[in-house]
């Protein structure tokens, strides 16, 4: 090897060692975030995002289930529109994990009426969140983008919410370059 190119070795090498061993140097951020994804999907459309993220950051995935399966996309409709009508909020039938070993946690779902679905909703309020980094990703036919994100907001007063992602049919977004974006 010529002296040129041993330089180059060095110089390479040490920022190698140094990117390896310093969690604040940049495009090191999927080594270290800590992630849980903690998500829901019927048909499986916010599945497909949750399992790029788990990917990615090698997180921790959390399926939150209802107390009872909604079934199809006709029964599902049905039975939203009587919990919005009626008196009990509907329950998520998994506990909340112990976040504390996470310093990020996505949380992905698909719109229901323009929003993050009820039994969600009450599973992100039983959930200990406060502290943590938010990351939330949705997924919806035509509309709900700024519903869902107001209504995380409410619900994690204490939480630091960046990169909200929201992909419709209307208007398909990049979930891969929006993953591309997210710095540790
Ligand atoms: C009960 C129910 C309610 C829905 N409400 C809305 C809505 O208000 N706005 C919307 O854009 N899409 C709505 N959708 C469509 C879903 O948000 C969309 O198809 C989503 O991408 C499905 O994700 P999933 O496959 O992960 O369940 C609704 C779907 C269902 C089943």
């Amino acid at each position: 090897m010529d002296r040129r190119k041993a330089a180059g070795f060095h110089v390479c090498g040490f920022y190698g060692i140094m990117a390896l061993t310093n969690p604040g140097s940049p495009g090191n951020a999927e080594v270290y975030m800590k992630a849980a994804v903690v998500y829901y999907s019927r048909s499986g459309v916010t599945k497909k995002i949750a399992e790029k993220v788990q990917a990615k950051f090698n997180a921790d995935m959390v399926f939150v289930e209802p107390e009872k399966a909604y079934g199809n996309f006709a029964a599902s409709i049905i039975r939203v529109i009587r919990e919005k009508t009626g008196k009990k909020n509907p329950a998520p039938k998994t506990p909340p994990a112990d976040f504390s070993v996470y310093d990020t946690v996505f949380i992905g779902f698909p719109v229901w009426a323009a929003t993050v679905p009820d039994f969600l909703q009450e599973y992100i309020r039983r959930a200990d969140l406060a502290g943590k980094r938010v990351i939330s990703f949705a997924t919806a036919g035509n509309n709900g983008r700024d519903e869902s994100l107001a209504a995380l907001k409410a619900l994690l007063p204490d939480s630091e919410i960046t990169d909200y992602f929201y992909t419709s049919m209307k208007e398909p977004a990049d979930a891969d370059a929006w993953l591309e974006g997210i710095r540790e």
